[in-house]
């Protein structure tokens, strides 16, 4: 019991799964893999951020200040330096994902938590110049075969606005569950809206998600 015990909560001092690099993958849109956040992505996260503030700010947690400060350059040191935080904590594996090197979004789980629990969320966003091709779906497929099996998670639940089709058509996609509807969950784009909680366990997906994706010819392993 007492190795059991010590395997879910890992070992002492390291946050198994954390860092990690994944892919690379062939979908539609090019040559996908995710990796680290780098203080380096200031600019290229910025411009896709500010450039698609339409696109985005309908779906995601409702911040204090102002779009364009908030996603400027100045303001990637102080999230850069939050997620590595977490992760170095093992609270978070957060992903940013790279289409043919370049940056293209980000893929985040969150709230890790071990224990009897062994679970998390997890989020994503993809920019305008990429979405349609396949790029969440592979992104979030790698990161939870990743978090399925080096990193020692059991679930994983992601939470979406009902409105919100192309992200539920990702998590249908990928063979998550739709196990019930949180009422004014989450303070999203300036009010409490009712999400949609998907969740998936280790035993839905024995061989992997990846792994399902290039049976169906919908990736390809470089
Ligand atoms: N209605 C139904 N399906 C749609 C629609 C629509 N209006 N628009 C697109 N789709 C489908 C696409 O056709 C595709 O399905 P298909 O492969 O069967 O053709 C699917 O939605 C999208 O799959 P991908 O190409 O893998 O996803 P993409 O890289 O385009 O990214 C995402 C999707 C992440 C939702 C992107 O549009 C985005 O960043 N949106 C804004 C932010 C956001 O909503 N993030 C998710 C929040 S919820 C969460 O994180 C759990």
């Amino acid at each position: 019991m007492a190795e059991r015990l010590s395997h879910r909560q890992g070992p002492v001092g390291r946050h198994p799964g954390w860092p990690a690099r994944l892919g690379p993958l062939r979908v539609g849109a090019g040559v996908l893999a995710v990796r680290k956040p780098k203080l380096s992505d200031a600019a290229a996260w910025s411009r896709i951020r500010r450039r698609d503030r339409r696109h985005l700010e309908a779906w995601e947690p409702t911040a204090p200040g102002d779009w364009d400060n908030n996603n400027a350059a100045f303001a990637w040191p102080g999230q850069w330096s939050t997620l590595r935080g977490l992760a170095r904590r093992g609270m978070s594996l957060p992903f940013v994902i790279t289409v043919d090197g370049d940056v293209a979004g980000q893929v985040t789980v969150g709230n890790v938590v071990r224990g009897s629990l062994c679970s998390a969320w997890i989020g994503y966003w993809v920019g305008t110049h990429a979405v349609g091709g396949g790029v969440a779906t592979g992104a979030a497929a790698l990161v939870v075969d990743h978090c399925f099996r080096e990193a020692g998670l059991h679930r994983l639940e992601a939470t979406v606005r009902p409105e919100n089709a192309p992200s539920i058509r990702v998590l249908t996609k990928l063979g998550f569950r739709e196990e019930g509807l949180f009422r004014r969950y989450l303070d999203v784009a300036g009010a409490w809206r009712d999400h949609l909680c998907y969740a998936l366990t280790t035993e839905d997906v024995p061989s992997g998600l990846v792994a399902r994706m290039v049976a169906e010819g919908r990736a390809e392993h470089l």
